[in-house]
């Protein structure tokens, strides 16, 4: 069956809350940013595992809408580290058979950022295995208003307008709703990630800061979601 691996069902798109950077960090008596650095090696160790794991899709949420009203020099700090990323790992994307896209407004990131995300999309797009979806200047409330404006643009109007036309119209419309979602550092919200998406979303959250979420720990998150039972609305078998 598919979707499976050895007889477990595998989600085929993971999304990741990647929270806990600031806190590991102060915990050891740091920097925030040392710790968006080392959220960084979680990120590459955490990509290269759901790949080898026959993840289909992995959505990273990278920095929010809201990430904005944070201090000048920490934004400025995880925008430059997202940059020195796709602009170094081409060889890592490539060796994964890993292509990347991004989800997010556009709007409000600087060119150059923009322009290394562009490369990056281009670099990778005829890689066939896992795709990793960048949310960078996300909001899941921001996305839906971008949808719906899309939709008026292309000429759409309000009889035609209904759930399937607000998911088509959004950034990445052929990516499946994300079966399960992972939020460390132990906070209970969605802080504005895939609000349309995970409408069905399986939640895995661990108190690990991002910094230290293994692999380990992402294989109990995945081991978790077999085991859970998706109703859908329907009733129990
Ligand atoms: C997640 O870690 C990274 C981003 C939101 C960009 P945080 O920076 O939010 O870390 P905490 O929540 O303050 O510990
Ligand atoms: C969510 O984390 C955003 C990212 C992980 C990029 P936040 O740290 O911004 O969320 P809140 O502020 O705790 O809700
Ligand atoms: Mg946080």
């Amino acid at each position: 069956m598919k979707n499976e691996i050895n007889g477990k069902k595998i989600p085929r798109h993971v999304g990741i809350i990647m929270d806990g950077n600031g806190r590991w960090a102060r915990r050891r008596g740091l920097a925030r940013t040392s710790g968006h650095t080392e959220g960084l090696k979680t990120a590459r160790r955490i990509v290269e595992a759901a790949s080898a794991r026959g993840i289909a899709y992995l959505t990273l949420f990278v920095f929010s809408t809201e990430n904005w009203k944070r201090a000048t020099h920490e934004v400025d700090f995880i925008m430059s580290l997202v940059k020195q990323h796709l602009t170094r790992e081409l060889d890592f994307y490539r060796k994964n058979h890993i292509r990347i896209r991004h989800t997010g407004d556009t709007d409000g990131l600087a060119p150059d950022i923009l322009a290394e995300i562009d490369q990056a999309k281009s670099d990778t797009r005829d890689f066939d295995g896992m795709q990793v979806i960048l949310a960078l200047n996300y909001g899941g409330r921001n996305a839906v208003v971008r949808a719906v404006r899309r939709f008026l643009r292309q000429g759409g109007v309000a009889e035609m307008l209904d759930e399937d036309a607000i998911t088509q119209s959004m950034d990445n419309p052929d990516v499946p709703d994300p079966d399960l979602i992972i939020r460390t550092a132990g906070e209970f919200r969605t802080s504005n990630f895939l609000l349309w998406e995970a409408a069905y979303a399986e939640y895995f959250i661990t108190d690990k800061f991002w910094p230290d979420f293994s692999t380990e720990d992402f294989d109990a998150a995945l081991a978790a979601y077999a085991a859970r039972e998706r109703r859908f609305g329907t009733v129990a078998q």
